[in-house]
């Protein structure tokens, strides 16, 4: 009797797909291989090669419906849910959060720019960025993007560019609203000491700022509080303290139409993970935002929030052919894949977890066999570890692994450490498999490498 059951047998949520470790239409078929997207595992690396990133459609489909369903439901005033597109940007992606009414938020010309190619009408694009050079601000008022200040600097750069332009700038405020939540520090921006942001205690003087600006227009606050949050508080406060700042811009004249409260709503990577449902977290936000107008007599601002891990993560597997073992009798077991950091370097900068399965074995279904390993990846880096203890059936070299929720910050945080070349992305849908984004190559990567002349010989 098996003594416990496999994440692969819960029941999954279609609703809310964050609050799943699979994507939804992920199976263990009856030849005990599994699928995803009417797709088998082992057929998409026979034609696609290892390592895989794979996306599932209607995963990422359900995501994005749920945040539209939920702002309908509990919020009545105008909204707009942003995909923020660091966590996984690509002419696909912005093509299929536009054609769900999504806008898309960015944080550099490459973003912006992979978006407007993707479809994404650019009255439907915010730019964000602490640090965004001239030739980026440039780019977004040559295409009349939206621009959301984060300090001082940029202020000025954008009422400079904006006078070279001869024209106005509807802007955005981003603010450190002083909220602390419990998550990685590395992915916690709302508190006071955070890079990002002008500090709550400077709106004042800030407000009192633009007014003199002769070519921008103050339309927006924002803020976000950090990432992989699972509490809802949170985003209560900060509905709250974001109302309350639409008074403050309005004492000094200023008429604040939108309110982008951020994205930070976490995923269920492992069993122990409950994160709320996507409707849980904008009702939160929702009643918290109209509780506050009311109490102050506002109208309702237009809501914006800007989910990113929670559209992409739990769509998205990742899929590594086992290679070598190193067995170290009473310590551990290392296998080695054909991927690690350089596909996924969230292990090594957070220390995240993750869950994993055998793709033909996926329920490890002979009890006699059970064994722990530590998953290493290929770079020449100790820490290059996938995961510290994993228990896994018994495999073997050539064995596939499958990697669940790594459709966020994994392709978009990928390098080319060690000369790796980054993996296919394939999507499926419905049994049909497409690349949306090509296998790179090691010729790929010498494409911007140069030899001065004088070392020709
Ligand atoms: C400004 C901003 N908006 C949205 C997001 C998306 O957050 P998440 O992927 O947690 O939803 C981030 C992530 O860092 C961010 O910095």
């Amino acid at each position: 009797m098996k003594e416990k059951i496999s994440f692969l047998e819960n029941k999954i949520d279609l609703n809310s797909p964050n609050k799943n470790i699979v994507p939804i239409t992920t199976k263990v078929e009856i030849n005990g291989k599994l699928s995803i997207g009417g797709c088998f595992i082992d057929d998409l690396i026979k034609r696609y090669d290892s390592p895989l990133y794979i996306l599932d459609e209607s995963t990422l489909r359900n995501s994005c419906r749920a945040y539209k369903k939920a702002l309908e439901k509990h919020y009545p005033g105008k909204s707009l849910p942003i995909y923020a597109s660091k966590a996984n940007s690509s002419i696909f992606m912005s093509n299929l959060i536009a054609s769900e009414g999504f806008g898309l938020d960015a944080v550099s010309e490459g973003e912006l720019l992979t978006a407007l190619k993707g479809g994404v009408p650019n009255e439907m694009i915010v730019f964000h960025g602490n640090n965004k050079s001239d030739k980026e601000i440039e780019f977004a008022v040559k295409n009349k993007i939206k621009v959301i200040v984060d300090n001082n600097h940029d202020l000025k750069r954008l009422e400079e560019i904006s006078k070279s332009f001869n024209c106005d700038l509807d802007i955005m405020i981003r603010f450190t609203p002083g909220i602390e939540c419990h998550t990685h520090e590395y992915i916690r921006t709302g508190s006071f000491d955070s890079k990002f942001g002008f500090g709550i205690e400077s709106l004042k003087n800030l407000f009192k700022f633009i007014n003199k600006t002769k070519h921008l227009k103050l339309i927006g606050l924002h803020a976000h509080i950090g990432s992989q949050i699972f509490e809802l508080d949170p985003h209560k406060d900060l509905g709250e303290i974001m109302v309350n700042k639409i008074l403050e811009a309005k004492s000094f004249g200023h008429n604040i139409k939108e309110l982008n409260v951020g994205g930070g709503l976490g995923i269920k990577y492992t069993e122990q993970d409950d994160p709320p449902s996507i409707e849980e977290w904008i009702k939160t936000v929702s009643i918290s935002v109209i509780k506050a107008c009311e109490k102050n007599n506002l109208k309702l601002p237009t809501l914006m929030c800007e989910p990113g891990r929670s559209i992409v993560s739990t769509a998205g597997v990742t899929i590594y052919k086992i290679g070598s073992f190193k067995e170290i009798p009473g310590i551990r077991t290392y296998i080695s894949v054909d991927g690690g950091m350089s596909d996924n370097p969230r292990p090594i900068t957070y220390q995240s977890n993750y869950s994993a399965c055998l793709v033909n074995n996926p329920l490890n279904l002979d009890e006699k066999f059970k064994a722990k390993y530590t998953v290493a990846g290929k770079h020449c880096e100790s820490g290059d570890v996938l995961f510290k203890e994993l228990e896994l059936g018994q495999c073997k070299t050539g064995d596939l692994i499958c990697v669940f929720g790594t459709g966020a910050y994994n392709y978009s945080m990928s390098s080319n450490y060690n000369r790796i070349p980054k993996p296919a992305t394939v999507l499926v849908n419905n049994g049909e498999a497409e690349i949306i984004q090509k296998r790179e190559t090691p010729l790929d990567l010498l494409k911007y490498d140069v030899l001065p002349d004088r070392f020709i010989k």
